[in-house]
């Protein structure tokens, strides 16, 4: 069916504040990069970074030593014990976050708003107090929002409650189903404070999942969306709806503000921009994958599905658990590859090299780029660039991707145009297609 509306002819409400209605989701460890999230804010969307992991990415952006004082002070606790008493020095973290922030903002221009997503599955082995840090350290750094996602802590807003920006920045959830929205107002409602937006995530999306390692497959986005939809109409609550996963062309997003939403989520096609942290090879990787290459697993120790390219390296690596420099998943001391690990040493006792199956070291993982998340959609990624003369794909600039999401109708998706210095260094690379 035609569709000649584009998502500009829409507008996101939030507050006093008027933007263009996408909104690029969140994506870690550091592939929502800065750069990334702060062109999307420039041309009028809402830009995510990531706070996962922030004293590691401080460490590499800015030269700073967090990791390796916390792998110093966890010394005590090296080999496959519980970590039970090994922590995050608080003000470290908070002052990573405080600093990387303060970076992203003080660079910020253009109409639109510069958030940072919080999972708050990474319990750093004392789940409130390094939440809170990390909390009320982005607020402390300017940061325009705060999107809640992944395991949601339903005190989380009480942990605000005494920040003087605690009204004035934008405080969002998200959630894969009306039931979940419900348990986290009744539970906030004692703070007096609503959330500003709520993002609706389904199935297809990429990172971990709100479903069951199965039942993903039987939900469906627009389903969801109508549910929560209903559920802020019956309890009167205006509340703007912002929807993620799958959203692949702009005409997608337009379907589902005509539905009722707000804004659209997206990260999948972001994943291969020219500024998204993913390396080059690996986001050739998600150029080349096809459909069947996208699956949904269980290896993350944080319990939710992951969805992953199978090519993933971190998929049956033996690594060695790497909590003392990280530990980000910690909980009162341990982690499912913690545990993992620690079962097949015993088991075998003599092997060098045991074999985990079930689960992955996360942390290292990401930190490593080693674990390809994506999205449903990954394997159409090929329909929004061009191959060059060297047979690699071109990554289009997040400012191509905007405006094709902003303007496109009818599902067409507008090819970028190549510079002529990209082509011709392509070119000299000799590359499968030079020689062809
Ligand atoms: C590579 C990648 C990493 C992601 N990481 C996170 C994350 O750290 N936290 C989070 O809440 N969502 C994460 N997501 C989900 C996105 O923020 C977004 O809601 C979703 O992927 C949108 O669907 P789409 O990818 O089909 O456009 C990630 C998605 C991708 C593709």
């Amino acid at each position: 069916m035609t569709n000649t509306l584009t998502m500009n002819d829409f507008r996101l409400t939030l507050g006093s504040t008027e933007l263009k209605p996408l909104v690029l989701g969140g994506m870690g460890v550091n592939i929502s990069t800065k750069d990334l999230a702060l062109e999307v804010a420039r041309l009028g969307g809402i830009g995510h970074v990531s706070d996962a992991m922030l004293p590691e990415v401080a460490d590499r952006l800015f030269h700073t030593g967090f990791t390796a004082a916390k792998a110093k002070a966890s010394k005590a606790f090296a080999g496959l014990g519980s970590k039970l008493g090994m922590t995050f020095d608080i003000q470290a973290v908070a002052s990573a976050t405080r600093r990387y922030v303060e970076d992203v903002m003080s660079a910020k221009k253009g109409e639109g708003l510069v958030f940072i997503n919080v999972m708050e599955k990474l319990c750093m082995n004392d789940a409130l107090s390094t939440l809170k840090a990390r909390l009320t350290a982005a607020l402390d750094g300017g940061i325009d929002g705060i999107s809640l996602s992944a395991g949601l802590h339903t005190s989380s807003f009480a942990m605000m409650a005494d920040h003087p920006r605690f009204h004035d920045a934008k405080l969002g959830i998200v959630v894969s189903s009306a039931r979940a929205l419900n348990i986290f107002l009744r539970r906030t409602a004692k703070t007096g404070r609503l959330p500003d937006f709520v993002v609706v995530e389904g199935p297809l999306a990429g990172g971990h999942l709100g479903f069951g390692l199965t039942s993903w497959a039987e939900s469906n986005l627009g389903t969801i969306v109508d549910e929560v939809l209903d559920f802020l109409k019956a309890q009167k609550l205006s509340i703007p709806v912002i929807a993620g996963g799958g959203v692949f062309t702009g005409t997608d997003g337009v379907r589902l503000l005509q539905r009722g939403c707000a804004g659209v989520q997206v990260a999948t096609r972001f994943t291969v921009a020219k500024e998204s942290g993913l390396p080059h090879d690996v986001k050739q990787r998600y150029f080349n994958a096809e459909a069947a290459d996208v699956v949904v697993n269980g290896i993350s120790p944080t319990g939710y599905p992951m969805r992953m390219l199978q090519q993933s390296p971190a998929i049956g690596s033996n690594v060695k658990p790497q909590c003392e420099a990280y530990g980000y998943l910690l909980e009162r001391g341990d982690c499912s590859y913690l545990k993992s690990y620690r079962e097949a040493v015993e088991a075998n006792p003599d092997d060098k090299a045991p074999s985990i199956e079930g689960k992955t070291c996360l942390c290292y993982q990401m930190r490593n780029y080693k674990l390809w998340t994506c999205g449903a959609t990954t394997s159409r990624l090929k329909e929004t660039s061009v191959r060059l003369p060297d047979g690699t794909w071109y990554e289009p600039p997040a400012e191509h991707i905007v405006n094709d999401y902003l303007h496109s109708k009818n599902d067409e998706i507008l090819l970028p145009e190549v510079p002529a210095s990209v082509e011709s260094s392509a070119a000299h690379e000799g590359g499968p297609l030079a020689a062809s």
